[in-house]
């Protein structure tokens, strides 16, 4: 059943308290080094002051311990606010504190067409732990409460599932962003068009597993790439020189593979390196053996091709996970070919994970994709089926 939305909600004079997820990555030096998030939450922000209601915005920054004002410096939402203002092109006030004094004042003052960005949520003990209390104060600023932080929605912290049930049902929603990401979930995991293909990378299988497994029960092809394809191959008893494994893992990847029925696909060849760093001297294999004293970073060229063709002919794509050390511009080509490939398909074309979504970037191919999910964590576990507190404490339509 479709959620309520911040389109059913009256916002007219309200306060609305929207969580929001600007957890961005930074810098070195403490700024943005990609805003996409905050980019994101715009159409919900821009609804609710397009139509007279003010905004009272809640986020986290990092994993702050919350109990020492200095070492928590560096996770204050200063920055975010002064981005979000440049981006409504309007003033934003910030309070100094989620829910003391500075927040009370300024939540107090707001007039329709205002917005608060409160300081990060995890300066509070209380947030991690759902508690009624914190939970209560917070959702004693605002008349309504939006849910549009997608990618904290894996969390059942306070500002996720104890402040809605602060507001009666028909002042809850999810905002826009939400509501699309879990649009393209539900398509992918009940309704994909066919051939449907998922793209896997990344390091470990022991993290993928139960994607893995969930998506076997829906996919036609999985094929895998990164590094935990050479524990897929060690499972097989294919040598892989001194590439990186999960030797407590080869049961599982055995299982794994006795399980797809031959839906999963393997690389047939690998780039190859003598260190696994930039500068290293490269070659590719004949083969999906690697030989003694070389480390697996890439797929290969043949896999390329292979890979590039399943991911063209598909009509739905979900891809996580790269498949080779892409940071690496001489292990890049793998990655690099999977996201054009994804970029050209002309069916629905879904990335997810933060390497993924950084790689898509990266290229300048991420608006020639169906979607690139703000999701990390969320995105996954959500493609593992798991239902999330934050979404069901939110009414039906
Ligand atoms: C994320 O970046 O995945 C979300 O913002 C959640 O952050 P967390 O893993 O620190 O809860």
């Amino acid at each position: 059943m479709p959620k309520q939305t911040v389109r059913d909600l009256d916002v007219k004079g309200r306060k609305v308290l929207v969580r929001v997820d600007f957890n961005v990555p930074q810098t070195k030096d403490g700024g943005i080094a990609d805003d996409r998030r905050i980019r994101s939450a715009l159409p919900t922000l821009k609804d609710v002051l397009d139509r007279g209601g003010s905004l009272i915005l809640v986020s986290h920054l990092g994993r702050p311990k919350g109990d020492d004002p200095a070492a928590d410096a560096p996770y204050r939402l200063d920055m975010v606010a002064a981005r979000l203002a440049e981006l409504l092109g309007k003033p934003v006030d910030k309070a100094g504190d989620t829910v003391g004094p500075a927040a009370r004042g300024l939540a107090a003052e707001l007039k329709p067409g205002g917005v608060l960005v409160l300081e990060n949520v995890r300066f509070n003990k209380g947030e991690k732990k759902g508690d009624p209390e914190f939970a209560r104060a917070l959702a004693s600023l605002a008349d309504a409460y939006v849910n549009d932080a997608f990618g904290t929605c894996h969390r059942d912290e306070a500002s996720m599932v104890a402040v809605p049930e602060r507001f009666p049902p028909e002042k809850r929603a999810i905002g826009f962003l939400v509501e699309k990401e879990l649009n393209i979930l539900d398509t992918l995991l009940k309704s994909p068009k066919r051939p449907y293909v998922a793209v896997m990378g990344g390091a470990k299988v022991s993290d993928k597993i139960l994607v893995i497994e969930s998506l076997l029960k829906h996919v036609d092809k999985l094929l895998i790439g990164g590094a935990m394809t050479y524990t897929f191959l060690k499972a097989q008893g294919v040598e892989i020189g001194k590439s990186r494994v999960e030797l407590d893992k080869l049961d599982v990847a055995r299982k794994l593979l006795d399980e797809a029925g031959g839906k999963i696909v393997l690389p047939v060849d690998h780039l190859i390196a003598d260190r696994p760093e930039a500068g290293a001297t490269v070659k590719t294999t004949d083969g999906t053996a690697i030989p003694e004293g070389w480390f697996g970073m890439d797929i290969g060229p043949r896999t390329i091709a292979e890979y590039a063709g399943i991911v063209k002919e598909a009509a739905t794509v979900v891809w996580n996970g790269p498949m080779g050390m892409f940071e690496v511009e001489a292990f890049a080509a793998g990655t690099r070919a999977v996201a054009q490939a994804l970029a050209e398909s002309k069916g629905v074309t879904a990335v997810g994970g933060g390497e993924s979504a950084a790689a898509v970037e990266q290229f300048g191919l991420a608006d020639k994709v169906s979607h690139v999910s703000t999701g990390g964590g969320a995105f996954l576990e959500a493609l593992e089926g798991k239902q999330f507190n934050s979404i069901k404490v939110i009414p039906d339509r």
